[in-house]
């Protein structure tokens, strides 16, 4: 996608780390914006940090693993600026738990916002993307949506699944010439809440350690991975930069991308999992 200016994004997830580094990137190239998130408080505060600033922004309170919310958010884009140009799905949430232990509430939980808000995301945006006659659509996966590490059981199934849904939307969409193009996020380590801001959310609301021991090693290990992590800002215009030279993969470390390669290895030569 060429021209930024004047064109509308919709972003879920934005009123905090990596949807807020997109609405600012996007922001930055006079887009105007259609901000979305289950947090209403940091929502609002989100939406005047933009309007202060002289950009033309709204929010709505959507859950993304709601259909007829995200219908809602994509109607209230269109009411207000007439198109959208630019869907990012990236609300998401996580928490550590081995596959077999996991609650099925939680298995629920993550693979209904994690999972089928992309795909709610792809259902709802992209026709009207098409509509508009030029744009974009991305999702957040994860690095996890390459590899699957031990004891984050339904985050690796969601992001794997939401590489899976923005690879064959993009094979569609090149197979019939469109003008359109999709991406996918697949972030290593970024300094976000996404911790805290997913207990918050989790139902029961308990914290990784109610688990066991072993999540809540877990639990502690990621929280300090995730502040060494890389800028959420700096994530947004990564995403940004991606877009404009029409980029599939969107990765913000990759040298993490050898893991994928060991894994192929593996599977090439021996058909284990991951090599001695
Ligand atoms: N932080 C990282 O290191 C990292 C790494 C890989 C992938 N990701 C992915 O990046 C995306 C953004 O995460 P972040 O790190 O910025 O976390 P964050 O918690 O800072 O932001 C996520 C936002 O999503 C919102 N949200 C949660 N559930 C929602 C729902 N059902 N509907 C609408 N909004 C909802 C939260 O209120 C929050 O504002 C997620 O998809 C996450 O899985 C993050």
């Amino acid at each position: 996608m060429q021209e930024f200016s004047d064109r509308v994004a919709v972003i879920t997830g934005a009123a905090s780390g990596i949807g807020l580094g997109m609405a600012r990137a996007f922001a930055a190239r006079g887009m105007n914006l259609v901000l979305a998130d289950l947090d209403e408080a940091a929502l609002a505060r989100t939406v005047s940090e933009f309007s202060e600033a002289g950009i033309r922004a709204v929010g709505r309170r959507c859950d993304v693993s709601k259909l007829d919310e995200v219908e809602a958010l994509a109607d209230k884009a269109i009411k207000t600026f007439g198109n959208i140009h630019v869907a990012c799905n990236n609300a998401g949430v996580g928490i550590p738990t081995s596959a077999r232990r996991m609650k099925l509430a939680d298995w629920k939980w993550i693979i209904d916002v994690d999972l089928w808000g992309p795909i709610y995301g792809v259902k709802v945006f992209l026709p009207l993307i098409e509509e508009a006659g030029e744009g974009h659509i991305n999702a957040t996966s994860s690095m996890a949506g390459l590899i699957s590490s031990q004891m984050m059981g339904a985050y690796n199934v969601a992001k794997h699944g939401v590489v899976a849904l923005m690879a064959a939307t993009e094979r569609e969409l090149r197979s019939k010439k469109s003008p359109i193009t999709a991406s996918v996020l697949c972030p290593g380590p970024i300094n976000t809440n996404i911790s805290r801001n997913s207990v918050g959310f989790r139902p029961g609301k308990a914290k990784p350690k109610a688990d066991g021991e072993k999540a809540g090693k877990m639990a502690r290990n990621i929280q300090a991975g995730l502040e060494q992590g890389m800028d959420p800002n700096e994530v947004g215009e990564l995403v940004a930069l991606a877009i404009a030279e029409n980029k599939f993969w969107i990765l913000t470390h990759p040298r993490w991308a050898k893991g994928v390669q060991n894994q192929l290895d593996a599977l090439r030569d021996d058909q284990t999992l991951t090599r001695a």
